[in-house]
């Protein structure tokens, strides 16, 4: 299966894992990246610059395909190193980056003196635009179903995507709500060169998570997630557990004046808590509204191979008949 994404990125298939705080470690990645996906590795988890060398090295013993690094740009004061983080990065090879959060206009030229292709994970067309304009050689459009933040636009993939293909000219991927192969038949259909997937990966025998999430993912349906800081200006989809829900209840109390030391407790720091420690109640943790779809741990590879095979077998039947 041949997109532009796949020819972008030296892939068999245009399938890839998008960063995840706590989850986006090496086993993860090399397990993507070897089913024929492109796999990413989050950079913030590691605490330092040193450590996301290791974790590039330890993915590169475990893989010789391609693989990437996320860098998300926060809105935080104490800004992590991101030039260090960035020389780790270009010291280890890694070819691919998948930046978010803010505008990385300050380190595209970093990027592109070393040879690093850029993919921008982006929530609306006029972002996707400005990725476009400032030299991003792709985009991962990330619809208002996604898990994490899905911007404060509100726009479901199936208007956002045709609307990029409308105005964009480099290849995009399909990221928020991907699951399957039909997820990927719809995407294509749609103008995107393939799908990014975030939560579905979670629920994989690779995932470097608790037991415990990869439970409480299939226990879930599409109903129970739920948007937070909105009035912040930084919403983010999370599975609803009791944290969140008391989060929910802090912002309807305080509404406009809700300041995110009000949330904190249940926000800051809760994801080694929840990924590691498996402690489900802790706190607020990125999950999309595609966990309705979520009914198994496969493999990394067997989930791969499914979502080609069911796309294959869609591709192939004659189930409309003009
Ligand atoms: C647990 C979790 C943590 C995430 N952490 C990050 C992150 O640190 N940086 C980032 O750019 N995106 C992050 N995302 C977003 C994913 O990369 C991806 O864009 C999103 O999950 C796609 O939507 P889906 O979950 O419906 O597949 C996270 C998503 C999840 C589920």
């Amino acid at each position: 299966m041949q997109t532009k994404i796949t020819e972008l990125f030296n892939i068999k298939y245009p399938i890839i894992q998008g960063g995840m705080h706590y989850v986006g470690f090496a086993e993860l990645a090399a397990a993507v990246s070897n089913a024929g996906g492109l796999g990413i590795i989050t950079a913030l988890t590691q605490p330092s610059a040193d450590d996301l060398k290791k974790e590039i090295l330890k993915c590169k013993e475990l893989t010789d395909n391609p693989i990437g690094v996320n860098l998300t740009f926060l809105p935080s004061l104490a800004a992590p190193d991101y030039p260090a983080y960035i020389q780790a990065i270009i010291d280890c090879g890694v070819k691919i980056v998948e930046t978010a959060g803010r505008n990385p206009e300050p380190y595209m030229e970093y990027f592109k003196n070393n040879g690093i292709k850029v993919i921008h994970k982006c929530t609306s067309v006029r972002h996707s635009l400005k990725a476009e304009k400032i030299g991003c050689d792709a985009v991962s459009v990330d619809g208002f179903e996604c898990g994490g933040h899905p911007g404060e636009d509100d726009v479901p993939n199936m208007i956002l995507l045709p609307r990029a293909a409308d105005e964009l000219t480099i290849p995009f991927v399909a990221s928020g709500g991907m699951a399957d192969g039909r997820s990927l038949m719809a995407a294509l259909s749609l103008g995107a060169s393939g799908i990014n997937m975030g939560t579905r990966f979670m629920a994989t025998k690779e995932a470097p998570i608790h037991q415990n999430v990869k439970e409480a993912l299939i226990d879930a349906s599409e109903l129970d997630t739920k948007l937070i800081m909105r009035s912040l200006r930084n919403t983010e989809r999370v599975l609803n557990n009791k944290a969140v829900e008391e989060i929910v209840n802090t912002e309807k109390k305080l509404g406009t004046k809700l300041n995110f030391s009000d949330i904190e407790e249940q926000v800051a720091g809760v994801y080694p808590k929840v990924m590691q420690d498996g402690e489900m109640d802790i706190g607020a943790w990125s999950c999309g509204m595609v966990v309705g779809l979520i009914n198994d741990i496969p493999t990394v590879k067997e989930l791969i191979d499914r979502v080609i095979e069911q796309a294959k077998d869609i591709h192939n039947s004659n189930k409309v008949i003009f």
